[in-house]
């Protein structure tokens, strides 16, 4: 997979790419990880990449000209890229556009930063907008980041050792039960007897029924989408009627 990233704060991408599983994956060359510095390509005395809007209004705009020519200055991988400007504005990005994005070889990410980029920009080079949630950051520069983290955990061969993806929250809608490592006595806690019983199917089902335990009590708009089977379903309606009773 490859990922081109456009931004005017190379840096501040660039430091986050040295450690952990991405920064490994990229060290490996499973993931090629290429940073545009906007600004190599903006013109005139201040080589500057905003400006004000016209019509007034506060704050910068980002100069499509710098951008355009950042976008051209890219080796696209014919017919298997795709262009995503991070903004505020973007569709909500989660774990099914992380699959998505991952099916692609190359994704180039324009990193906005100001009050947006001049939207001729959006509608002529940019083929989706995507948002890490609703709050506003200084600038897609994170935004960048987290998704090129989601997306290259799924490509194969990026968590080598590690426990398989699929088993991560989100990849089933629910999310993840509780963990516990030694000791098994930690401050007076007690690590639950299921887990030590060698019962693996019943440690699976106590797994089970935490996790839909934990989505019906922290996140219940997922159990809409999630993928349930008619064990969990009676699971579910035995926790909510304990619920009820509270
Ligand atoms: N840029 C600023 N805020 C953002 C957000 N929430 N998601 C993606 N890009 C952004």
């Amino acid at each position: 997979m490859k990922f081109d990233v456009l931004t005017i704060f190379p840096e501040m991408v660039s430091a986050n790419l040295q450690e952990g599983i991405l920064g490994r994956a990229v060290k490996r060359g499973i993931v090629d990880v290429r940073i545009v510095n906007i600004r190599d390509f903006a013109r005139g005395a201040h080589r500057s990449t905003d400006d004000r809007p016209y019509g007034g209004g506060d704050g910068m705009v980002m100069r499509p000209g710098p951008i355009s020519r950042s976008l051209e200055s890219i080796d696209r991988v014919r017919g298997r890229s795709h262009v995503i400007l991070l903004s505020p504005q973007g569709e909500r990005f989660d774990q099914e556009t992380a699959w998505e994005l991952s099916r692609w070889n190359q994704i180039v990410l324009i990193c906005g930063r100001y009050e947006g980029v001049d939207e001729r920009i959006r509608l002529t080079c940019i083929e989706r907008e995507l948002s890490i949630g609703d709050y506003v950051l200084s600038g897609g520069e994170l935004a960048a980041l987290v998704v090129m983290d989601a997306v290259s955990r799924l490509i194969p061969g990026v968590l080598g050792g590690e426990r398989s993806n699929l088993e991560d929250s989100f990849e089933d809608g629910l999310l993840e039960y509780p963990q516990y490592t030694r000791p098994r006595v930690f401050q007076g806690q007690e690590v639950p007897p299921v887990l030590l019983s060698g019962d693996h199917e019943k440690i699976r089902m106590w797994r089970r029924a935490e996790s839909l335990k934990r989505t019906l009590e922290r996140r219940p708009d997922l159990l809409q989408k999630a993928r349930l089977t008619p064990e969990d379903k009676s699971i579910l309606a035995r926790l909510k009627k304990e619920f009820d009773t509270l």
